[in-house]
């Protein structure tokens, strides 16, 4: 029989031949990952055990995950978890795999709280189109002074950011509602962070099939433009916004230009000075994260 590190090293050409892995690294990470799960031990004791030959039922188990994998379910929804802002997340079927470049969306939030007018009393922030809960919750756990409102149109998707919620132990901050962008808030925020769908229409059929397929349209797809959603919220904002806010909004690549225009005529035409407006860019360089302020 085969030691495990020739069987990690056949299931991870095994992935890459058949795109659910981009290369040699991705494919070995992926395979430890998933031997891991079958087996209840964890990465660094996959690799220590690599001479040693696998036992037949962790075998099967693996086998079993690898052909789900092939069939491109996410690696995230197989592990039911994914690291996000230094956490672990539990993700499935029904909320969007929360990506790295969403970090640029907490950490400018995060600034807004410290720099804002009421950071030595508490700072109300909305997460709207929350899902995992990856941002508003990443939001509350760092910053003790918020009270954060989590909102998505899917109860599918709430439901993970209430495992969340009650994982992290931020029941007493965190308000989690279901409803269409802002209509369930009913209290003035201060900081209010979104990544909305921004994939248009025409796009959204080339996309790779463990995003397409898998994850649910709904958190993925903006509609014609791509940015309907984003601009029926920047329509409500004012109604919902204190006197000293940011909006914090995650764009798709090509976006930005359109979204700032949005959101500043929004501001303006509704009689509020804009004081900040920047553009954070995710790892890869793409501007992803506006961030606009408003009287502070
Ligand atoms: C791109 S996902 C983002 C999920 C999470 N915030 C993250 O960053 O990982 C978009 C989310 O917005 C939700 N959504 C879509 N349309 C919405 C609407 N009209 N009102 C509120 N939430 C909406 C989807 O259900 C989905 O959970």
């Amino acid at each position: 029989m085969s030691d495990l590190r020739t069987v990690l090293q056949d299931a991870a050409s095994m992935l890459i031949a058949g795109h659910a892995a981009e290369d040699a690294d991705d494919g070995r990470l992926q395979a430890e990952l998933l031997y891991g799960k079958a087996s209840g031990l964890d990465r660094a004791q996959v690799i220590a055990a690599g001479a040693d030959a696998p036992a037949p039922a962790h075998l099967e188990a693996f086998r079993a995950l690898l052909e789900r994998r092939a069939d491109h379910e996410p690696l995230a929804y197989i592990l039911g978890r994914r690291e996000f802002y230094g956490r672990t997340f539990l993700v499935g079927p029904g909320c969007l795999v929360p990506r790295p470049e969403t970090e640029e969306s907490v950490e400018a939030a995060l600034a807004a709280v410290r720099e804002h007018p009421q950071a030595q009393r508490l700072v109300r922030v909305a997460d709207i189109g929350t899902g995992s809960g990856a941002i508003g919750l990443s939001i509350a756990a760092h910053a003790p002074n918020t009270k954060v409102w989590c909102t998505d149109v899917s109860s599918e998707a709430l439901q993970w950011a209430g495992k969340n919620m009650r994982r992290f132990g931020l029941e007493d901050r965190v308000v989690l509602q279901t409803g269409d962008l802002l209509e369930a808030i009913d209290e003035p925020i201060d900081v209010l962070c979104a990544n909305l769908p921004y994939v248009p229409t025409l796009d959204y059929e080339g996309l790779p099939p463990q995003i397409r397929d898998r994850e649910p349209r709904i958190a993925v797809e903006g509609g014609t433009t791509g940015i309907e959603i984003i601009e029926r919220l920047c329509d409500q904002m004012d109604a919902h916004l204190s006197e000293h806010a940011a909006v914090i909004l995650e764009v798709g690549a090509g976006q930005m230009a359109w979204v700032e225009d949005l959101v500043v005529t929004a501001l303006t035409d509704a009689g509020r000075p804009v004081t900040k407006t920047e553009q954070h860019r995710d790892l890869r360089g793409i501007r992803r994260c506006l961030e606009v302020r408003t009287g502070f």
